[in-house]
């Protein structure tokens, strides 16, 4: 076959059937769990404003190196940029409309990061993203996390790990960037170049950094955790109190300050051990309880987190847990004559809610029933012409399961008949108004 002129962009990917279905399922699957919590979906414009995107940080990688902003054609152009993530968006868009609080909401959709590619880590992925802005209850920290570990865990993800830590508030952190900053500064001679640049924009990134030159500094760094103030330690404590409540395993990572600059007292971080170290973070978040004031809103806290899910279906994949489904189809209609009943019994039974496809193009009995085996279908209704004549339609259980594996039914019977036999499928037929 001849080298394809075009390819996907390097550092994306097509996501071909049956791995969209899936990933679909996985997100139907959030949404149905999160909006048992009372999370309502919102959806944002998939570019904003570069400047919205600029409050994630000017130390970050994200707004340093990886973003992708552009100028469109308006007079005078106004500079924007593909999303990196959501919750700067999802903040613009509360700043704008100033919903009611606690604004619990969700959304899910492709990210867009500069990125070197490796597996696991792509130019263009999807994150799955819930919020809740307006109140800084700790119960509320609590919340997100245990919603975040119900979806791993319904999934059938077992191997993975929760770290938390606490940023500190307005209160206790100047007094720990100072001792941060000094100690730094202590070692400035030994620190990598980079870490010397991140260091005069937020000291506090430093901590995140894997270069093997800081790690012994980095390492003996002082932890916010022994200067965390009276309200921080205290928010600190109800979140872990709130975890153990609900028998939710966690280790304090006192060195957890994650790749965005917004985050204020509780961040989180789920690794996957069943993924490589360096791609195993499969969510994370945190506060950032002055990020809708740095917007232009009034002062709010707000939590949330983002999961990736090409990571989340890698480490699917590598614990042999939530399959692609391949039952969509339960009836594959096989007609060999002019086909017009195919076109009916399938209209038929999708009206029923029973999943039913065909062939086109007036194949082979041969090449249509192995069209029906490659669908997954559970069944096969055959129409040749002795069945158009008769009015009938012959069944055939194609994985065994039927006594009588081959059947004779009235044509008009099939709905019933496979209703009967299926397992309950929802109609899709929509309700009339009138
Ligand atoms: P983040 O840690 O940058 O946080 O991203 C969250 C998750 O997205 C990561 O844990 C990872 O699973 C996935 N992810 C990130 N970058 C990539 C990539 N290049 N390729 C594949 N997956 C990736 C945020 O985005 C914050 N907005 C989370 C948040 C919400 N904090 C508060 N609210």
């Amino acid at each position: 076959m001849a080298e394809p002129r075009f390819r996907a962009p390097r550092g994306t990917r097509d996501i071909l059937p049956p791995e969209s279905d899936r990933r679909r399922d996985l997100v139907t699957r959030f949404a149905e769990i999160v909006g048992r919590a009372g999370y309502s979906e919102i959806s944002t414009p998939i570019f904003e404003d570069l400047g919205v995107f600029l409050r994630i940080g000017e130390s970050t990688d994200v707004v340093t190196k990886e973003m992708y902003d552009f100028r469109d054609k308006s007079d005078p152009p106004q500079h924007l940029a593909l999303r990196p993530e959501l919750t700067a968006a999802i903040c613009r868009a509360f700043v704008e409309h100033r919903p009611t609080v606690p604004w619990k909401v969700w959304c899910e959709g492709p990210q867009f990061r500069y990125e070197k590619p490796q597996a696991g880590r792509y130019r263009q992925f999807a994150q799955v993203d819930l919020e809740v802005i307006g109140t800084d209850d700790p119960h509320a920290d609590v919340e997100v996390i245990a919603v975040a570990q119900q979806f791993y865990q319904s999934l059938g993800l077992v191997d993975f790990r929760l770290a938390i830590n606490s940023l500190g508030d307005h209160e206790s952190r100047p007094g720990y960037m100072a001792a941060l900053l000094n100690h730094l500064e202590a070692h400035r001679g030994d620190l990598s170049e980079q870490s010397l640049a991140t260091m005069a924009k937020n000291p506090l990134r430093v901590l995140d950094s894997k270069r093997p030159e800081d790690q012994k500094i980095v390492a003996s760094a002082p932890v916010m955790a022994d200067h965390l103030g009276g309200a921080a330690a205290a928010h600190f404590t109800a979140l872990c109190d709130g975890l153990s409540a609900l028998g939710i395993e966690y280790e304090v990572s006192p060195r957890l300050v994650r790749g965005l600059d917004y985050y204020t007292r509780t961040t989180f971080e789920f690794a996957s051990d069943a993924l490589e170290g360096s791609q195993n973070a499969i969510g994370g978040g945190g506060r950032y309880d002055r990020l809708v004031e740095d917007l232009g809103g009034p002062p709010t806290p707000g939590i949330g987190f983002a999961l990736g899910v090409d990571r989340i279906l890698l480490a699917c994949d590598a614990e042999a847990v939530f399959p692609a489904d391949p039952d969509r189809i339960d009836v594959f209609v096989v007609d060999v004559t002019d086909q017009t009943a195919a076109l009916a019994v399938c209209a038929e039974l999708r009206r029923a809610g029973i999943g039913a496809d065909r062939s086109f193009g007036g194949r082979s009995m041969k090449a249509q029933m192995k069209l029906a085996d490659r669908s997954g279908a559970r069944f096969a209704a055959i129409i040749g012409p002795d069945e158009a004549a008769a009015g009938t339609v012959t069944l055939r259980d194609l994985r065994g399961g039927d006594q009588d594996r081959q059947r004779e039914i009235p044509r008009d019977d099939i709905v019933a008949e496979m209703t009967r036999i299926l397992p309950t499928t929802p109609t899709t037929d929509q309700p009339r108004l009138s």
